[in-house]
């Protein structure tokens, strides 16, 4: 039950954002409580690692839906510490979006959230928390959210596949300072241990033949997967759970980063006892991701390429020539040169920045800027470069819409929540601004989020 005290608040939240998830007696909230569990990640000689989960597994619980129904969701913090969550990649109301102190108030230990709103696309997403997210993401504050198609695609089975990497001690304990400014001013907060759903060594079952749609979800805090196939053939489908206009097959090896999605189509082409994999592929060597045991049987014939996922009913990208224009420089970090920014309404050279734990800028402003980064109309088309002016990739995802990136032939590619951007690329992405509020634009890799990498829109 809300407390009378929760409900004030939610109530003042309510009419400052004007979106408040009001329980209806119809309507049945499922709760997801954010609270510590011991998780098996290190063999069991070493004990299990104490982690803050979703519902006291790791990844959290699996939310799964179908499209067009309403998600109704009662988080309740049972940490020590504030949470929210963000349902990253949905189109939602501003007010449910789970920014805290910006689309709610954080979500006190011994207190509960609503969150309802109607899931307008299928495809794969995910939940997380998003304060300190440095420390609560990579404690395993994350989980899968899957928003079924209307229709089910031709396969044999559907599998998740969160990834994730952790760093550990040899007592397998999570290893603290997750602000470091070593991390955050290079690559980010890097694991020791590579992660499957929780685990260091998952694999499944399948028959040869058989057609498996992959959900891949990159939840680490900052590792970029190489990733690749063997034993099987397969496709993209969807990425950020958005249909590919037309399945993509996979040749070599892909990336996934930080926050991106990629559902996949594979076809187990191996025969019983001969290796089928997702390969992870690290500097000295390749590592089964995930592993597929071939058994006998199936019988079944390969089948040719797949059909395309039904579009979500999102908007087409926008006319560019109509786009408001907009450039967005990414400076800071180590070897990357800057030699200051302004942060709190003052400028400071690096030293003070980083005294002020902020080492990365946009357009010359560290840290979450009073004023948003643009202000724009609901409808309005945007085009915006992105400027990598640093040594090091950044993963850069809009809250609450999809972009396409713009294709050197000037075509809109993709749609996407979260792109790559590798240094001194310069890449220009497309959307059309909406529904109204305020939403972040930020880095991924979520030590740089935390250490200046970060902005928001309003859209009014
Ligand atoms: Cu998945 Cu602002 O984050
Ligand atoms: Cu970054």
């Amino acid at each position: 039950m809300l407390t009378r005290r929760r409900f004030l608040q939610n109530a003042a939240a309510g009419a400052a954002i004007g979106s408040l998830a009001t329980p209806t007696a119809s309507e049945t909230w499922r709760e997801l409580t954010a609270r510590a569990a011991a998780w098996p990640i290190a063999p069991p000689e070493f004990g299990q690692t104490d982690l803050w989960t979703f519902g006291g597994s790791l990844p959290g619980t699996e939310l799964r839906f179908a499209q067009g129904d309403r998600l109704a969701i009662r988080v309740r913090n049972d940490l020590p510490q504030p949470t929210s969550v963000h349902w990253h990649g949905l189109r939602l109301p501003n007010g449910m979006d789970g920014v805290p102190d910006m689309t709610q108030p954080p979500i006190g230990p011994g207190e509960s959230f609503d969150y309802a709103f109607e899931l307008k696309d299928a495809g794969s997403f995910w939940y997380h928390s998003h304060l300190k997210s440095t420390e609560q993401v990579e404690r395993g504050l994350y989980g899968p959210l899957i928003v079924d198609e209307a229709e089910a695609p031709d396969i044999d089975a559907d599998i998740v596949l969160v990834l994730d990497d952790i760093l550990l001690n040899e007592t397998a304990t999570l290893v603290e300072g997750f602000d470091n400014m070593h991390d955050a001013s290079h690559a980010g907060r890097l694991g020791n241990l590579i992660l499957t759903n929780g685990s260091l060594d998952w694999r499944t079952r399948v028959q040869p033949g058989m057609r498996l749609r992959l959900r891949l979800i990159n939840a680490a805090t900052a590792r970029i997967f190489q990733l690749g196939l063997q034993g099987m053939r397969g496709w993209t489908m969807a990425l950020d759970g958005m249909p590919l206009a037309k399945p993509q097959g996979i040749e070599g090896r892909f990336l996934l980063a930080p926050a991106q999605r990629a559902d996949l189509f594979v076809d187990v082409l191996a025969e019983p006892g001969s290796p089928a994999s997702l390969v992870h592929f690290l500097p000295d060597g390749g590592y089964a991701q995930a592993t597929f045991d071939v058994g006998e049987g199936g019988g079944r014939t390969a089948r040719g390429m797949p059909d395309t996922l039904p579009p979500n009913p999102v908007l087409p990208p926008p006319d560019l020539s109509a786009a408001l224009a907009l450039e967005m420089r990414m400076e800071g970090g180590m070897m990357g040169g800057m030699q200051q920014a302004s942060f709190d309404g003052r400028m400071m050279d690096m030293r003070e920045l980083m005294q002020h734990g902020h080492v990365w800028a946009l357009n010359g402003v560290a840290g979450m800027p009073e004023a948003p980064f643009a202000e724009l109309s609901e409808g309005q088309p945007v085009r915006m470069k992105l400027i990598n002016d640093t040594a090091f990739p950044h993963a850069m995802h809009l809250h609450g819409m999809h972009f396409a990136e713009v294709l050197p032939d000037g075509k809109p590619g993709p749609l996407r929540d979260t792109v790559l951007v590798m240094p001194q690329e310069m890449p220009e992405i497309a959307f059309t601004a909406g529904p109204p509020g305020k939403w972040l634009f930020h880095c991924h890799m979520l030590s740089h989020q935390a250490s200046g990498m970060k902005t928001w829109f309003r859209i009014v």
